[in-house]
């Protein structure tokens, strides 16, 4: 029986192949060799960034007329996890410019906010960021102390967000606030605030244990002053922009995790093809195989979750269970890949030398960010049990 008279087809188009194409050779190329650098220097490379948006990586699924590449979410999440499996780093600067700035902008915004921002940033030109965490507020979002009081044609930011990635690097960030606390969660409203806003201003930056190239940044405003058309949405849809946003963030850490698992197994084999032990080479143990065995398997159920979490989002179906499922899965799987990749290694498993100790640290902030799995059994159990 073929793919098509079951229905069932895991084929990739031709667009999707070449998207996955493109973003391979770039990554191979370009990323993979300094990933170590980037790690160890804290910083990307800028004409990687630019480099990126000319390849029409920066805004994949942002319509051509907008600058974009017109591609679909499924096409996404092949690039980003082909940048991930090179660098973390750089794979998160993508992910959260793609999935938690430019999404919400085209799927919220106002025609002149599209007009305004989305060219920029599909082209790369400008990069943004995502403020909804907060010192005291992480998981539970909706207690937020960031707040928006109107005065005349203008909306007075106040408050911190922290753990914000490409805080320090962006030119435009997506802030939440509490317009009125009394509301809860229907008083939170999203805007777009431009970086050189007087008021508002980088904090601290974070030292981390992974991702190491990308920045955290806290972000601060004092008496921020933004435009009324900065407003993203309704006054009381922030708090649903927000989770909405993070559902396809989340199939792009997903796809990051199947990204940095794919490198520990590539990265495994290829150690344990040429090391030897006791007369063989170290890919000849039964130990070494079912260890490799394990990642292989778990590495394409994890890439299946995230493609059907993709797909969804292309059919224009619900895919908050989906991404969810994928997060959950696909961040376990990177986390345990990458333990076994240092084991596989052994002692230069530990060493700055060898990727593998890279990829151990990479790995765990995917359990973390865009929801922590906890979070996810979270909305997982609660869509199930609605069902
Ligand atoms: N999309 C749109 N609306 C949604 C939604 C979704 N996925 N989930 C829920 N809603 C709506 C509900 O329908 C409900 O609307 P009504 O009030 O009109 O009925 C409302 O939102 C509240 O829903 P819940 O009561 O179910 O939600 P909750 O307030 O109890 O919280 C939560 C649920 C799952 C804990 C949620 O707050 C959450 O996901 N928290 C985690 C936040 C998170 O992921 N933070 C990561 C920070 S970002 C980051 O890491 C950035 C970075 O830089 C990489």
């Amino acid at each position: 029986m073929t793919a098509a008279e079951t229905g069932f087809d895991l084929t990739l188009t031709e667009e999707q192949e070449l998207a996955q194409r493109a973003a391979r050779d770039f990554a191979t190329e370009k990323v993979l060799p300094r990933a170590a650098e980037i790690d160890d220097q804290g910083k990307i490379p800028p004409e990687l960034l630019r480099e990126m948006g000319a390849l029409g990586f920066m805004g994949p699924y942002v319509p051509e007329r907008y600058g974009g590449s017109g591609l679909d979410a499924l096409s996404y999440a092949l690039i980003v996890e082909e940048i991930n499996r090179a660098c973390a780093s750089t794979g998160v600067v993508l992910c959260s410019h793609v999935s938690l700035a430019v999404d919400p902008i085209l799927h919220h915004g106002s025609d002149a906010q599209k007009e305004k921002y989305l060219p920029k940033l599909a082209r790369g030109e400008w990069i943004g960021c995502f403020a909804l965490s907060e010192p005291a507020s992480g998981s539970d979002a909706a207690a937020m102390r960031t707040s928006a009081r109107r005065d005349g044609d203008s909306w007075i930011l106040n408050g911190t967000k922290n753990f914000i990635t490409n805080g320090a690097l962006s030119n435009v960030a997506i802030v939440f606030a509490q317009t009125n606390p009394a509301q809860k969660r229907k008083g939170i409203a999203a805007f777009i605030v431009e970086k050189g806003t007087p008021g508002f201003t980088v904090g601290k930056l974070e030292k981390k244990l992974g991702i190491r190239g990308s920045d955290t940044a806290q972000l601060i405003f004092q008496d921020a002053r933004v435009p009324a058309a900065s407003l993203l949405g309704e006054t009381n849809e922030g708090y649903k922009i927000a989770l909405s946003t993070l559902d396809g963030g989340r199939i792009s850490i997903a796809a990051q995790a199947v990204g940095i698992a794919r490198a520990c197994l590539e990265d495994s084999l290829a150690y344990a093809k040429q090391r030897e032990a006791f007369g063989k080479k170290v890919a000849d143990f039964q130990a070494i195989q079912w260890m490799l065995a394990d990642m292989a398997t778990e590495i394409d159920a994890a890439r299946l979750l995230t493609w059907r979490a993709a797909a969804l989002k292309d059919a224009g179906e619900d895919y908050i269970l989906a991404a969810a499922e994928a997060k959950l899965f696909a961040s376990d799987v990177a986390v345990k890949a990458s333990r076994d990749c240092v084991q596989i290694f052994g002692g230069y498993g530990y060493l700055k030398d060898f990727p593998a100790e890279r990829h151990y640290r990479d790995a765990k902030i995917t359990e973390i960010y865009e929801g922590t799995s906890e979070i996810m059994k979270l909305v997982i159990a609660e869509e199930i049990l609605k069902e």
